[in-house]
C-alpha cells in the first residue's frame, strides 16, 4: 500500500509511529509501572521508563527502559532534548525527594509539561498505634530498650539504627547488602513489602516482632503491615513525608 505525504499507518500497541509523543516516566514504583502498562497499551505515545537502578533484578515495565540517573538536572534537560520528549510524569516515590525536584527544574529548563503523580499518605485509623516522628534520627530514638524492631526501610535509611546495640532487628531488602551490614544483632529478610497483610502478620510473628518501623509512603503494596500492625496491636514507629506535597505540575 502506498502512503500520501500525510497519511500514516496507524500505530499498533507498542509500537507507536514516530509522530506520536513521547512520554517518560520517572518510575521505581507499582503505579509507575502501572501507568507504563496502561499507556504503552493504548499504543499512542512512545513510552520510556526511567529507573534508577538501585535493585538488581528490576521488574521491568511494558514500553521502552532506561536505567541509571541522568547526571542532575542538566542531564535530564538534555535528555529531554535529545529524546524529543513531549511529557514528563513523575510516579517516583514520594520519598525520592532529589529526583521529583531535579524533573522540576529539568523540565522546566527543556520547557516540557510535567505531570506528579503523588500517592496520598496512610491515615492513622482509630485501632493504629503509630508513634509518629519526622526523621530517621527521630525514629531512632523512638525504639523503646529491647524492641524486636521490624525495619521497613531501604538499604540506604537503616545504618542509624545500627547504635541501638539494645534491640534486635529484621531488616527487610530487596537485594543481599553488598557489604556487611554494621548492626550487632540483625536478620535479614529478603523480600518486598505484601499488599496481603496476612502475609505480613505470619512474619511479624515469626521473629517474634514488638515494634515496626515504616515510612508514611503511601499506596497499596505496602499497606499490607500497617493492616497487620493494626490487628496484631503493634506499634509503628512512622515516618511523615520529607516534603511537602508536590502538586500537579501540569
Ligand atoms: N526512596 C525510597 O524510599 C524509594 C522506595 C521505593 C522505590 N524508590 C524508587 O527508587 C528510585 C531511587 O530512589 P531514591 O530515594 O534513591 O531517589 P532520589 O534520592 O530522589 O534520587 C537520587 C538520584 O538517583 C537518580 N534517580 C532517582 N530516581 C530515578 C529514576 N526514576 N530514574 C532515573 N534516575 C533516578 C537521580 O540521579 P541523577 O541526578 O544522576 O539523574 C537522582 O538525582 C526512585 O526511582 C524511586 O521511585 C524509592
Amino acid at each position: 500500500m502506498s502512503l500520501s505525504p500525510t497519511a500514516r499507518e496507524p500505530s499498533l500497541p507498542g509500537r507507536p509511529d514516530a509522530a506520536v509523543e513521547t512520554i517518560l516516566i520517572l518510575g521505581g514504583t507499582a503505579e509507575a509501572a502501572k501507568l507504563a502498562a496502561a499507556l504503552s497499551e493504548k499504543g499512542q505515545a512512545r513510552v520510556i521508563t526511567a529507573l534508577a537502578g538501585r535493585t538488581d533484578d528490576p521488574v521491568l515495565p511494558p514500553g521502552e527502559v532506561r536505567i541509571g540517573g541522568f547526571g542532575g538536572v542538566d542531564g535530564l534537560a538534555a535528555y529531554l532534548k535529545a529524546e524529543d520528549v513531549s511529557r514528563v510524569i513523575d510516579a517516583t516515590h514520594p520519598f525520592a525527594r532529589q529526583i521529583s525536584e531535579n524533573a522540576i527544574a529539568a523540565c522546566a529548563k527543556a520547557h516540557v509539561p510535567l505531570t506528579v503523580h503523588s500517592r496520598k499518605p496512610w491515615e492513622k485509623q482509630a485501632d493504629d498505634i503509630w508513634i509518629e516522628v519526622d526523621s530517621l534520627e527521630q525514629a531512632v530514638a523512638a525504639l523503646p530498650p529491647g524492641a524486636h524492631v521490624f525495619l521497613a526501610l531501604g538499604r540506604q535509611h537503616i545504618d542509624a539504627f545500627a547504635r541501638r546495640q539494645d534491640c534486635r532487628f529484621v531488616i527487610r531488602m530487596v537485594d543481599a547488602p553488598k557489604q556487611p551490614l554494621p548492626f550487632a544483632d540483625a536478620t535479614i529478610v529478603l523480600g518486598k513489602a505484601s499488599a496481603d497483610w496476612q502475609e505480613e502478620r505470619r512474619l511479624f510473628e515469626t521473629y517474634g516482632i514488638d515494634h515496626i518501623v515504616a515510612r508514611n509512603s503511601g499506596g497499596d503494596a505496602g499497606y499490607g503491615k500497617i493492616i497487620a500492625a493494626r490487628e496484631m496491636r503493634l506499634p509503628i514507629v512512622i515516618i511523615g513525608r520529607p516534603f511537602a506535597e508536590l502538586s500537579d505540575a501540569d
